[in-house]
């Protein structure tokens, strides 16, 4: 018997989730989820919260109210010791990259499995599989200020996988970046949606990369990308598009809906 992967509980869900500062509520009540193998986009002009949804969904802050349950885990029912052990199944790509300046790029990788006294050994092959992936195996001995802005972006991608994590949150990983390196990084992320299955959270600014996801797949037989022939098609989830704003969800649907949308806030933002 099996299980239609659309049938499966969501690896993520936000349910009415609030949360303020002393100037005010940033994020109002917001609802979505994330379906297992699904890399979800979260669009939003700068300063709509985010980063702060990426925080949350990773255990880093906790919300003033509302539930979050990840990997079928209420998170508001968890002690700081228990979100320290679930911390290790969740990658956190952060939004400035965050690599340690003065640490090598294998120290850079190898750092949360040094914290954990995992094995050098264990650390070495692990490390060195994460920079595979990445294509960044030959700049194991170097330091960030040697690297190119998109290198060091891998370097981060690498730094998160090195768990072998089943989620990963992206907080705008093209930032910055021109248009080759930024197609370099969403490879990249296609090949782990459709190479490992990882379940994603990508929050972004730049509509392209939503629509690179939603549209392409990484064909393993081929190595390389190609288009998707239909969204869904792949026999994998849809890519969900969540657009914030004034701390509400404000749109919720596919590629397809938010192209052919006639709402002039959604239209601004596709231009
Ligand atoms: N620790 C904090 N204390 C007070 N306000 C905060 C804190 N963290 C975030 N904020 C506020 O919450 C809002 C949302 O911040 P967030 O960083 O999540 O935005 P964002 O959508 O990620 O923006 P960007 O696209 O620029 O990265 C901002 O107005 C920010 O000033
Ligand atoms: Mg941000």
């Amino acid at each position: 018997m099996t299980i239609a992967a659309d049938t499966a509980r969501p690896a993520i869900i936000f349910d009415n989730v609030r949360l303020g500062f002393e100037e005010g509520d940033v994020l109002r009540g917001i609802s979505f989820s994330v379906a297992p193998r699904e890399t979800a986009v979260l669009l939003g002009e700068t300063g709509t919260g985010k980063t702060l949804v990426l925080k949350l969904a990773a255990g880093l802050i906790r919300p003033d109210s509302g539930r979050i349950e990840v990997l079928g885990r209420d998170l508001g029912a968890m002690t700081e010791r228990d979100l320290l052990d679930f911390r290790r199944e969740i990658g956190f790509v952060f939004q400035e990259g965050a690599l340690f300046d003065s640490l090598t790029v294998e120290e850079n990788v190898a750092f949360r499995l040094r914290e954990e006294h995992v094995d050098e050994d264990e650390i070495a092959a692990r490390v060195h599989e994460s920079l595979e992936f990445v294509e960044m195996a030959e700049a194991i001995a170097k330091l960030p200020g040697e690297l190119s802005g998109g290198m060091r972006r891998r370097v981060s991608i690498a730094r998160a996988l090195v768990s072998r994590p089943s989620i990963v949150l992206y907080d705008s990983p093209t930032a910055g970046l021109d248009p080759v390196t930024s197609q370099k990084i969403i490879t990249l992320i296609l090949r782990l949606r459709d190479l490992q299955g990882v379940t994603a959270l990508m929050a972004t600014h730049r509509l392209q990369d939503a629509f690179a996801l939603a549209n392409f797949r990484f064909d393993p037989k081929l190595c390389r990308v190609v288009r998707a022939a239909e969204n869904g098609a792949r026999g994998g989830p849809k890519t969900g598009f969540f657009v914030l704003r004034e701390g509400r969800i404000y749109f919720e649907g596919d590629q397809h809906q938010i192209r052919d949308t006639q709402d002039a806030y959604l239209a601004r933002f596709l231009e």
